[in-house]
């Protein structure tokens, strides 16, 4: 949850001290943030972002900020392209708006085409949304609706992993396995089924020493889950990649394969909530590239339009589709010509109509920017940057390992986080109150102060998340290092 941040105070008498004051004082009084204690800024001003440049944004005192987080897992490409935004005018001028209900429109269509020969296997069908939240949700009434059409009516539950994060929206909500979010909304809607996820740091002591017998517990967590329930019950399992609540956990060797074994021994949907995985955040167009594995549906929003403009969506298999048919009776002889020479361009047959849609899916604004996004994406190599420069990036933050408070460094790609702990021999963690102290209190305002956008975050054990645009090289990253080591240094003391 957000903090307050010492942003200072604009007391000066000149003209644009008053509009600062001005700014602040209508922010109070009328901006509500999210996932933030208001009552914390009772006493501070809010961080006001106005521009951004490349690897960086601005604040409106002027001061530069590297933006280790891309937003919220959102600005690969980095800020301030105006390419991307003159794609985005140039359609707003041609169509506005037209919906996705019944209608199609060219950027929506050219850009499920484009998406279809990006992701793995035969997710040839893009079903767009305008977040994440309402991926997911869309991927779990997508997997209801589907049992219920092929006379499996009981099939409604969901697994997900503790602490992972899939969204706020009531369905979405269900999925994520964070107590201390859900409880004031509770009763859930039913069906959301929790079950271990993959944070080797904390492994069980049976299986603390071997990484690959650990992935197999973990994911025979999930074997079993879907025993417990009653495997007639159970639709879908929802993980993401690298698991980003609770500190980036990536998946251990052999994991992922086994869930995919376990998933169709049992008739469940593999679904990859690639919210943030996806658009090289690891070094792939999808997260399951990189680790192997074939999803059902696949949930993506942030990243593919690199937040010049908000969409989402899922990408369904050719399988998934077939009740709810093409469209089109002979689509069986059509190839794409991005898919060319790939498999899975058959069209299914069925009849059915999937009962869901959101008037700004798909929005032809967002197309258009998603599709100059994947433009730069394409001219720059931003994957190859990723995967030349990602044991750079690791090996820089390893660098912070020799701090007392540093208990972990875990993540793939552009995707790190830093466990922070009060004992390194015994992994101690802190108190909820020393939490509170160190990361809202202390962390989060000086790494704000010292130019760096980060996130510390104690949704699950106390942890620094990193996830800078796809642009950064050697340089960036250290700086992110100097900075977290300046002010870890400075929070141990202050222990
Ligand atoms: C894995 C995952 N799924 C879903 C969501 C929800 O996305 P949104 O905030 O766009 O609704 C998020 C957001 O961070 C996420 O990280």
């Amino acid at each position: 949850m957000s903090t307050p941040h010492g942003t200072g105070d604009p007391s000066g008498a000149g003209p644009q001290a008053a509009a600062q004051r001005h700014l602040q004082a209508t922010a109070h009084r009328h901006l509500w943030l999210h996932f933030t204690r208001m009552s914390s800024y009772a006493e501070s001003d809010m961080p006001v972002i106005v521009r951004g440049s490349g690897q960086y944004v601005y604040d409106n005192r002027g001061k530069r900020y590297l933006d280790g987080l891309s937003g919220l897992f959102v600005s690969q490409i980095g800020h301030g392209r105006a390419e991307v935004a003159e794609a985005g005018a140039r359609q707003a001028a041609e169509l506005a708006y037209f919906p996705l209900w019944s209608y199609a429109h060219p950027r929506a269509i050219e850009l499920a085409e484009r998406l279809s020969a990006l992701a793995p296997g035969q997710l040839n069908r893009v079903f767009f949304t305008t977040s994440g939240s309402e991926a997911v949700e869309s991927a779990w009434k997508l997997a209801k609706q589907y049992f219920k059409t092929i006379g499996q009516p009981g099939r409604y539950k969901v697994l997900s992993r503790d602490i992972a994060y899939h969204g706020t929206s009531m369905g979405a909500l269900a999925i994520t396995g964070l107590p201390g979010i859900k409880e004031a909304f509770e009763p859930m809607a039913p069906g959301g089924v929790r079950v271990p996820n993959t944070n080797f740091y904390r492994a069980p002591d049976f299986v603390s020493g071997d990484v690959e017998a650990f992935g197999r517990w973990a994911a025979d967590e999930i074997d079993r889950a879907i025993e417990r329930e009653g495997p007639e019950s159970v639709a879908a399992v929802f993980l993401e990649p690298v698991q980003n609540s609770g500190g980036c956990f990536p998946p251990p060797p052999g994991y992922f394969a086994r869930v995919r074994e376990i998933c169709d021994r049992h008739g469940v949907l593999l679904v990859s909530d690639e919210v943030i995985c996806a658009f090289g955040r690891l070094g792939y167009y999808f997260g399951s590239q990189r680790y192997g594995y074939q999803p059902d549906i696949i949930t993506f929003a942030k990243g593919v339009t690199s937040g010049y403009s908000p969409l989402g969506g899922m990408m369904v298999s050719d399988a998934l589709m077939e009740p709810f048919g093409s469209g089109r009776e002979d689509i069986s002889g059509f190839e794409s010509p991005r898919r060319a020479g790939r498999a899975g361009t058959s069209g299914p047959s069925g009849t059915a109509t999937f009962l869901h849609g959101i008037t700004f899916a798909g929005h032809p604004v967002s197309a258009a920017v998603a599709l100059a996004n994947l433009d730069v994406f394409e001219k720059e190599d931003l994957l190859a940057n990723v995967r030349a420069n990602e044991g750079a990036f690791r090996a820089t933050l390893e660098k912070l390992s020799d701090l007392p408070i540093v208990g972990d460094v875990r993540g793939d790609g552009y995707f790190y986080g830093i466990e922070l702990v009060k004992d390194k021999g015994t992994k101690q963690t802190f108190s909820d109150e020393e939490s509170e102290r160190l990361l809202r209190g202390y962390l989060s305002p000086a790494l704000f102060e010292a130019g760096l956008i980060c996130r510390a975050d104690d949704r699950g054990d106390p942890v620094i998340q990193l996830a800078p645009p796809l642009t950064c090289t050697r340089e960036h990253f250290d700086q992110i290092e100097q900075i977290l080591r300046a002010v870890l240094t400075e929070a141990w003391s202050q222990l």
